[in-house]
């Protein structure tokens, strides 16, 4: 496991081009977690850096969900830890997440069916008190097509519309930190390329970190910049995504393509 993380390491300080400081905004240590008698994570470790989008990769059940549901604080692990910025946030409360930064989109799309977009993001927003205008303007501004459709019910729209609104939804919680979980299921491989693409830009405009889930390993490489390898609960390889995309036995074994 500590080889695993000096990877990590290494392949984080090589993506900042040579640069003396890296910002591990999020680091998971040693992190386990158990559902009754069924040990999902064990022992995971892995950083995820601002500006960078960090990949998840793995088989269903392979622990994917389940680091990001601990690592925000739905569920607690029975050891490790999640530091945030160099604060340990393992104990702390799921509601004191988005105050400090960390922004989580399920796996699932879930929107109000009944309201309309404009609406869904409003309610989206509730909870951090008063948003601006123009912190609605900026997801329009990212998101055109949910521009277009701001007042249509949401359960109007395409899947791809929808995973665009959930992800303006929590981008409206400012946050130093996005939790992605499998956005790309179901998808046709054109959106989940749009919708990415718009997620690199975000990343490298805004300098937020994402920690993107994916059983869609080539997809989610071909825009990460770092790729972690669950497989049942552990991490099997870190490494750039590049060398991870180019390590054929890896793939065949773990990655799916
Ligand atoms: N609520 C739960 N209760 C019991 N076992 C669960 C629960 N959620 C997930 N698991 C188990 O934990 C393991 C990891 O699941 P999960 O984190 O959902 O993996 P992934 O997201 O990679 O598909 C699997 O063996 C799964 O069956
Ligand atoms: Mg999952």
């Amino acid at each position: 496991m500590a080889e695993t993380h000096g990877s990590t390491a290494m392949s984080a300080t090589g993506t900042t081009g040579g640069t003396a400081t890296t910002t591990r905004l999020l680091e998971v240590e040693g992190l386990s977690s158990a559902y009754g008698p069924v040990r999902a994570l064990d022992g995971v470790s892995l950083s995820a850096e601002a500006g960078r989008i960090t990949a998840v990769l793995g088989a269903n059940g392979a622990g994917k969900t389940t680091l990001l549901r601990t690592i925000s604080g739905l569920v607690r692990p029975v050891a490790g830890r999640v530091v945030l910025d160099g604060e340990d946030i393992t104990k702390a409360s799921v509601e004191s997440m988005v105050g400090r930064g960390m922004a989580h989109v399920p796996e699932g799309r879930g929107v109000i069916a009944e309201l309309t977009v404009d609406e869904n993001l409003r309610v989206g927003a509730l909870f951090r008190g008063k948003v601006g205008k123009d912190e609605f303007d900026r997801v329009y501004d990212l998101f055109p097509r949910i521009a277009e459709r701001r007042n249509n019910a949401a359960h109007t729209l395409s899947g791809g519309e929808r995973q665009m609104l959930v992800i303006g939804r929590a981008l409206l919680a400012k946050p130093r930190v996005l939790l992605l979980d499998e956005p790309s299921l179901g998808l046709a491989p054109r959106i989940v390329a749009q919708i990415f693409g718009l997620l690199r830009q975000l990343v490298d405009a805004e300098g937020l970190s994402v920690l993107l889930v994916e059983q869609n390993a080539r997809s989610a490489l071909s825009v990460a910049d770092v790729g972690v390898v669950l497989n049942l609960g552990r991490v099997v390889v870190t490494d750039s995504a590049s060398t991870l995309m180019g390590d054929e036995d890896l793939r065949h074994a773990y990655l799916g393509f």
